[in-house]
């Protein structure tokens, strides 16, 4: 479903290059549960983004599907990205001027779904996260593990075929975690394919198979 192939990624800046990946190679199978783990800065963020066509690697190729998908094509990706992928960033990025329920209506926006059924769909998603009475709240108004789980909510809205997840349980306390976590095994039991980062070893023994990331590198 997505392979990896001689995976390379060089950060450039005027002053500096930094290798946050080098040569991964990674097949991760049609319902498949994945975890990623490894220390801060050793490229888990970077493998996750070029997984999720978000970035594109310095070398080697990506197939999601079966696809090489053109980097250069932002209109192709963008709505490969739309239909098929749900991605749970790190830093949430959700829109500050809209409210939750807005946020996790977004990527239906680029559907042809008309806007009842998105409004259904969306508090569908919000019910999962236990964030219902959020609904109307602005994500400056919501503490941080409110916002990671209107961010989940947002990733799973669409019922993307892949979710790949940056530490989705990494703000919360430990039940809350567990919550998300049931949330996570759930999907993938429908068949969701789930690319997971986490620091936490609990978590990550929940999930089919774990890689161990470190400098750049795949250890295990
Ligand atoms: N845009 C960028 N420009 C330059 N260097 C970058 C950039 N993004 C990441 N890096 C560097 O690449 C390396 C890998 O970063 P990445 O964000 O993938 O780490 P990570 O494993 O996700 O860490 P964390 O656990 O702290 O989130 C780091 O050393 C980082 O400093
Ligand atoms: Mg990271």
């Amino acid at each position: 479903m997505i392979s990896l192939d001689n995976v390379s990624k060089v950060y450039r800046t005027k002053t500096i290059e930094t290798l946050a990946l080098s040569g991964i190679n990674l097949k991760v199978e049609t319902g498949e549960f994945l975890s990623i783990m490894g220390p801060s800065g050793c490229g888990k963020s970077t493998l996750l983004h070029i997984m999720g066509l978000l970035d594109d690697p310095t070398k080697g190729q990506v197939f999601i599907n079966g696809l090489n998908l053109d980097q250069k094509n932002h209109i192709a990706l963008a709505k490969f990205r739309n239909h098929h992928l749900g991605f749970i960033f790190q830093s949430f990025h959700l829109i500050n001027d809209l409210n939750v329920i807005d946020n996790v209506e977004m990527p239906l926006i680029y559907r042809n779904i008309g806007s009842k059924q998105r409004r259904l769909m969306a508090e569908k998603a919000l019910e999962q996260v236990s964030l219902s009475n959020r609904m109307s709240h602005y994500p400056p108004q919501l503490s941080g593990g409110q916002k990671q789980r209107v961010a989940i909510a947002r990733a799973i809205v669409a019922n993307p075929g892949i979710i790949l997840a940056d530490e989705p349980t990494g703000n919360l306390d430990s039940s809350m975690g567990n919550e998300i976590m049931d949330i996570l095994l759930r999907l993938n039991k429908q068949g969701t394919t789930i690319v997971m980062v986490t620091h936490d070893d609990r978590m990550a023994k929940k999930t089919n198979r774990l890689v161990r990331l470190f400098d750049g590198a795949q250890v295990q």
